[in-house]
């Protein structure tokens, strides 16, 4: 038996994952898949839980689906526990990227004020389900996709008895496929070694079939058209003097800190013509449940890619696989950071290059960042973990603290109004305060 238990099962990326599953089923050889939802979630789960088992069923695959609002009945002896649920569904996210914007405050659903209030939202559910692991799975590996990624993997490592954590985000992988096709060579070919936080990663080295081409790359990026890496931001081309200086391949969310004014100047304009990103999700969404209820639609349909989190399945997929047979192979992952880069708490949670090993991620030391990141890295650390600590102790100045230090935040007073505002916009879903 090889049971794999995934909660916010009813989410539209499902069909990413289970293309993953079939795709590697020699090497992972899944028996059980138990989807999760809450009751708001029941409809979407449904829809796409009959589209994953139409799907393995034309694979020709014997997985069991169950579809299920009971997390404990899931979770019972699952082998790893994959998350991928929205506190407060789009709802709260339209409020998360809208209210910044008023105060002239990037409104984004992982960096700045969303951020901030994501996790606050989003730890206590996720330390409850560690809770719930050490009773039913105590074994089991937490493979985290939630957003923020980054603060979510800390908050399990600073506040949860689990060690078996791993938190997962699509950009490096995103970056690799990129960086391939303007190499125009195949992804296997591409290797690169990434180093810092979740959306805040850089790649420090890009190697050719072994050979280092950073420079070449890096030049590339010169180019005022390549903007982006992801399809939910589209960036704004950087000086060419600022990428050439610089020497490494930035995220495409450092948009926001290198680029500021004129992200949120974009931000502003996008918001009053198309609607934020969360709006714009919306009517993704509704048109690929509609897609997803067709019964004769048995693969995962290529209007999922509009989504941001293309090739999850695959960064998702192939960590499970490599961690259950022990491969060794290396990955970019969110882990605990044990020295890897120096400016960087021990005990703090990094995204980097890692080795990955049935007893999970070995972080690759770089040593430490390049000067010119390693201050902002630092800085968004800090902002992780008072935002962690903020969500688990319910101290509001905390909150404000977090939002103060973070570098999008133009000061402590401006902090305040927004906490203030978008606390009483999420109170719902935000008991500990
Ligand atoms: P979504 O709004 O479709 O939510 C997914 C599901 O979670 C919904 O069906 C919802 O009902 C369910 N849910 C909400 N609260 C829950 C709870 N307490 N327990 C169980 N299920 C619950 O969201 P989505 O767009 O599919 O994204 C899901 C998550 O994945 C988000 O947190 C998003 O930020 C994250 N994400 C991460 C990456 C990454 O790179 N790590 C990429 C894309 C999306
Ligand atoms: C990816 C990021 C995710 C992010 C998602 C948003 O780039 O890695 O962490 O949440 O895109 O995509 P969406 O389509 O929901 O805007
Ligand atoms: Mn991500």
């Amino acid at each position: 038996k090889l049971k794999v238990a995934t909660i916010g099962g009813g989410s539209s990326y499902t069909p990413e994952l289970i293309e993953g599953f079939i795709k590697r089923y020699d090497e992972f050889p899944l028996t059980e898949l138990w989807l999760v939802d809450i009751e708001a979630g029941k409809e979407k789960l449904e829809i796409v839980g009959n589209l994953a088992k139409r799907m393995v069923k034309k694979a020709g695959l014997d997985i069991r689906i169950e579809l299920t609002l009971d997390r404990e009945e899931a979770l019972k002896e699952a082998d790893f526990v994959t998350t991928q649920f929205r506190v407060g569904l789009l709802e709260a996210r339209k409020k998360d990227e809208r209210i910044p914007l008023k105060y002239d405050v990037i409104g984004q659903e992982t960096n700045g004020p969303g951020g901030l209030f994501k996790g606050l939202r989003t730890i206590p559910v996720i330390l409850d389900i560690t809770r719930d692991m050490e009773r039913l799975c105590p074994d089991a590996w937490l493979i985290n996709f939630t957003n923020p990624a980054g603060m979510v993997t800390e908050a399990v490592l600073r506040y949860s008895n689990i060690e078996k954590v791993v938190g997962l985000c699509n950009v490096p992988i995103g970056i690799e496929m990129g960086v391939s096709k303007l190499l125009d060579v195949d992804h296997s070919r591409v290797r690169i070694d990434f180093a810092g936080l979740n959306h805040m990663v850089y790649g420090l080295n890009v190697f050719l079939d072994g050979e280092n081409v950073t420079k070449h790359v890096v030049e590339k990026l010169t180019d005022p058209e390549q903007t982006s890496f992801v399809k939910n931001i589209e960036g704004i081309g950087y000086d060419p003097s600022f990428i050439r200086a610089l020497g490494v391949l930035t995220c495409p969310y450092h948009n926001y800190y290198y680029k500021h004014r004129d992200m949120l100047e974009k931000q502003q304009k996008e918001a009053k013509e198309q609607g934020t990103r969360a709006e714009v999700v919306s009517k993704l969404e509704k048109e690929l449940f509609e897609l997803y209820k067709d019964d004769t639609l048995d693969i995962k349909p290529p209007q999922l890619e509009e989504r941001g989190g293309a090739y999850y399945s695959d960064a998702a997929v192939r960590l499970i696989t490599s961690i259950y047979n022990d491969k060794r192979d290396i990955q970019p992952v969110n882990t605990r950071n044990n020295g890897a880069i120096a400016s960087i708490p021990n005990d703090s949670a990094v995204e980097i290059s890692s080795v990955i090993t049935k007893d999970g991620p070995k972080p690759i030391a770089i040593g430490d960042l390049p000067v010119a990141v390693r201050g902002l890295v630092q800085q968004i650390k800090s902002f992780e973990r008072i935002s962690a600590e903020a969500a688990v102790t319910g101290d509001i100045d905390l909150a404000v603290l977090a939002l103060s230090i973070n570098p999008l935040t133009p000061s402590d007073t401006v902090a305040r109004e927004i906490v203030d505002e978008m606390m009483e916009a999420h109170k719902d879903y935000l008991p500990q305060f």
